[in-house]
C-alpha cells in the first residue's frame, strides 16, 4: 500500500484569494499510476490539480495545508510506503484586519490602506510522517532546491527521517515545477546517490519504484 501526496496546496486569506505554487501534481501523479500499475493499492492525498487519477487509486481531495496533514496522518499508519510530492505551502496567510470568515475584502473598504497579510507556520507533512515512521515503513521524500541541491537533499532525508530523497533544481528548464521533464538527483539512507538525465516525469516515476529493491 502507496499513500502519496501531490499537487499543491492553497490556504486562503479570504473567500476569493490565496497563497499556493505553481506545483502541477504531474510527478505525483505518474507515481500514483506507476505504483497502482506495478499492482500496490495507492492512496492519494491531493491539493487542487487538473488530473483524473484512475478509478482505482482512492483519492482524497484536500485544499489546505493542514487538510492535507491530517488526510495523510490518518492515512499513513495503514500504508507500507509514503511517498510525498506535494508541494506544500509552508506558511498560510492570516486573514488581514477588517476581513470576516467567508467574505472578500472590498477594496472600497480600505480607506487607501493597503490590506497588511502576516503568515504562519503550517505544518510539515513529511516530517509528521517521519516522525511516526515503523521500521516496517518507507518514506521517500522529494527535494525541489535552488542553490546546493545535494546539501539541502541531505539535510532533508536526515531531518525527515527518510529512506529516499529526489532532489531535483527548481531554477533550470527541464527541471522541475510544471515541466513534463525532471533531472534528478536521488539519495538514499545508506548514502548510495544517482543523477540521472532530464527524462519524462512518467520515467522517473518508475526508475524510483525500481530503487526501492536496493533499500
Ligand atoms: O519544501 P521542502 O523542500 O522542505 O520539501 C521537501 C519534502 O517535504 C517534499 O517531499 C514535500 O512534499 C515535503 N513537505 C511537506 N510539508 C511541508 C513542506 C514540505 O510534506 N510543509
Amino acid at each position: 500500500t502507496v499513500l502519496l501526496t501531490l499537487g499543491p496546496t492553497r490556504d486562503p486569506w479570504d473567500a476569493v484569494r490565496y497563497l499556493s505554487n505553481s506545483s502541477s501534481g504531474l510527478m505525483g501523479a505518474c507515481l500514483a499510476v506507476s505504483a497502482w500499475m506495478r499492482g500496490a493499492v495507492v492512496k492519494v492525498v491531493c491539493g487542487p490539480n487538473a488530473f483524473d487519477l484512475p478509478p482505482g487509486i482512492e483519492t482524497h481531495p484536500v485544499t489546505t495545508a493542514r487538510q492535507m496533514s491530517e488526510a495523510a496522518a490518518d492515512l499513513w499508519p495503514g500504508a507500507d510506503i509514503g511517498c510525498c510530492t506535494a508541494a506544500v505551502c509552508d506558511f498560510r496567510p492570516v486573514p488581514p484586519r477588517g476581513v470576516e470568515a467567508g467574505q472578500k475584502l472590498k477594496r472600497r473598504s480600505l480607506a487607501g490602506d493597503l490590506p497588511v497579510i502576516s503568515l504562519e507556520e503550517n505544518p510539515d507533512v513529511l516530517k509528521g510522517l517521519g516522525l511516526s515512521k515503523r521500521s516496517d515503513q518507507t518514506l521517500i521524500g522529494f527535494a525541489a532546491e535552488t542553490g546546493d541541491l545535494l546539501g539541502q537533499a541531505r539535510l532533508k532525508l536526515d531531518e525527515k527521517r527518510l529512506d529516499l530523497v529526489v532532489a531535483n533544481r527548481v531554477d533550470l528548464p527541464g527541471s522541475g515545477f510544471d515541466s513534463p521533464t525532471n533531472s534528478v538527483t536521488v539519495l538514499d539512507r545508506n548514502g548510495r546517490s544517482e543523477q540521472w538525465p532530464e527524462l519524462p516525469k512518467p520515467e522517473v516515476a518508475w526508475r524510483i519504484w525500481d530503487l526501492l529493491r536496493h533499500l
